[in-house]
This record gives C-alpha cells, structure tokens and sequence, in this order.
C-alpha cells in the first residue's frame, strides 16, 4: 500500500472544475477509434505536421530477386534510410541489411509471394510475433481483388488485420495489379474499399490519371500511393504531385528512388512534394541541385 504520509489534499481548483477535458480526435482518416498503440505506430510513420509518409520500398526481392538498383541493399538502400519516414521491406531485409540503429518504423512485408507472374502464395502470412519481435510499425498484406487468388489473399488480410488488432499493430492491404487487373479508378476505388473494409488500416495502391479522388474519397482509410516502375524524374515527381494533390496520404517509393540516377537527390525532391508541397517544377528543381552538389563532393 502507497504511503498515505504527505497526501497534500487537493483545493477544488486542482480538479480543473468547467476546464472541458480535450477530447481530440487523431490527425489520420478513419483513425480516431483506433487502440493507442495502433495511433502509437502509425504517428511514427506519418508525420504528424504534415500527416503524410514518403516510405522507401526495398521490398522488390522477395518476387523479383535482384532487381536493379537493388543488387546490394547494404550499399543502394542503407544510405537513403535517413531521408525515408518508414521503410518498406521484408523480415530478411531488416536482419541481413538494415541498422537497427536506424530508427525508422518498419512496413513489414508480411505476405508470401512467388517469382511466377500471378501466383500470388495462398494463405501464407508471417506469424505477428515474427512482426512483434523485429517491432514492426505496419504488417502489409498483397490483395488481389479480383484475381485468381481473392479469396485466398483476402482470407491472408483478414487473419493479419485481427492478429494486428489483437497487438496493437496497423495492416497495409496492399492493392495487386497484374494484366487483367485495370489500373482505373473503378477498379482501383473498388479493391482499396475491400481492403479498408475487410480490416485494413491503411491501403496502398496505385494512381490513376482520371478520378484519383474518387479512390481516395470512397476508401475510409489513408491511401498510400505505390510509385510504379521507373519513370523519367520530372514525371516521377509529377506523379507524386498529383497523387498528392488527390488526397494521397503518403507515397511508397521504390524504383523511382533506388533506379534514378541521383537515388540520395530523387528522395529528398519526393520528400519537398510529400511535406512542403512543392509542385512538379519546383521538386525538379531540388532534385536538380542537390545531384550537382553530390556531383561535386
Ligand atoms: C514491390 C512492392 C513495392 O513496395 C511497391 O510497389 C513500391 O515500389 P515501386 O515504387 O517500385 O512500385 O510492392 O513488390
């Protein structure tokens, strides 16, 4: 029992008597109801000044072995950490390559996949004490609504989605594109929706040209946008822009970062448009001049 010694006793202004206790809500579509640790996790991936993330994915090798600009994590990725709010990557990446000195929060890659074009692997999800031990920020989980394998990938979702809820954990559903999967706004605002609705708390899928705002408006959770394959740099950023500029609540950047030829200069122009929205002319600009003076060192 505490001590009762030195107990001052409280005058009745102490009580904050017609101070109305602040009831705020969290700065994150869709998270208000959300547990403290799930809000916890997902403050240190978006900032809470401007509430959106840039995350560098480096995820590609799990599907696609040693994709370029990927060959040696240790030296194209490790040196971009410090510019990323999160990091996209699987389990292997962290132990074999990432400093746990790092201190950026972990998107977990935690779904299975094959190196054959469609195959997504069925009902194979990491265990979340696998997440739990290498303290994950976000399980993410690839969908294919509409696929060959929906149901098995939504069952995936769905078991991952109740296990993060169960430890506090926030679930990326991660919107699959292949062939005949379409990349429109109807297809993209309906798998973003199955996502957010069988558990998701954030979703990531791509941009589309027409009615992106649609995809965001209709999905009750953050959108994460993924950046696709590598484009010329003014127009990477410029999809950035317009991702952003549609209600996008981050971006997930992987082969327009780690293939341009400025890695370090490309993610510090993505991060001018994520949180100081600059446009497309001005996050070139930046991009420009800090390649000519890594150029000079
Ligand atoms: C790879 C992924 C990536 O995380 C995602 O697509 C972002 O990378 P990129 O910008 O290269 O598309 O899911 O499997």
């Amino acid at each position: 029992m505490a001590d009762a010694e030195g107990i001052i006793e409280s005058k009745e202004k102490d009580f904050g008597i017609g101070v109305p206790v602040e009831t705020e809500g969290f700065y994150l579509k869709g998270m208000s109801h959300m547990d403290w640790g799930i809000k916890d996790r997902l403050r240190r991936m978006f900032n809470p000044k401007s509430g959106r993330t840039v995350m560098l994915a480096f995820d590609h090798g799990y599907i696609m072995g040693p994709t370029s600009g990927l060959e040696r994590l240790d030296l194209n990725i490790v040196p971009l950490i410090p510019y990323a709010d999160s990091l996209m990557c699987t389990k292997a990446a962290l132990r074999n390559v990432v400093p746990p000195t790092s201190n950026k929060p972990i998107c977990l890659r935690s779904s299975a996949g094959t190196t054959i074009l469609n195959e997504l692997n069925d009902e194979v999800v990491i265990d979340p004490e696998e997440a739990i031990r290498v303290n994950a920020s976000t399980m993410a989980v690839m969908v294919s609504v509409g696929g060959q394998y929906e149901a098995k990938t939504i069952a995936n979702l769905v078991k991952t989605a109740d296990a993060g809820y169960r430890y506090g954990i926030p679930t990326m559903g991660v919107t699959a594109v292949g062939k005949e999967l379409a990349r429109d706004a109807r297809y993209l605002s309906m798998a973003s929706r199955v996502c957010a609705e069988n558990g998701a708390t954030i979703v990531k899928t791509y941009y589309c040209n027409e009615h992106f705002e649609r995809v965001v408006n209709s999905c009750p959770v953050p959108i994460v946008v993924a950046g696709g394959k590598k484009l010329a740099e003014y127009d990477a950023l410029t999809l950035c822009y317009k991702a952003i500029s549609g209600g996008a609540a981050g971006l997930d950047m992987g082969r327009n970062v780690f293939q341009s030829e400025s890695p370090k200069a490309m993610i510090q122009a993505i991060n001018g448009v994520v949180h100081d929205n600059l446009n497309p002319d001005e996050a070139f600009e930046l991009y420009n001049d800090v390649k000519s003076d890594l150029e000079l060192k």
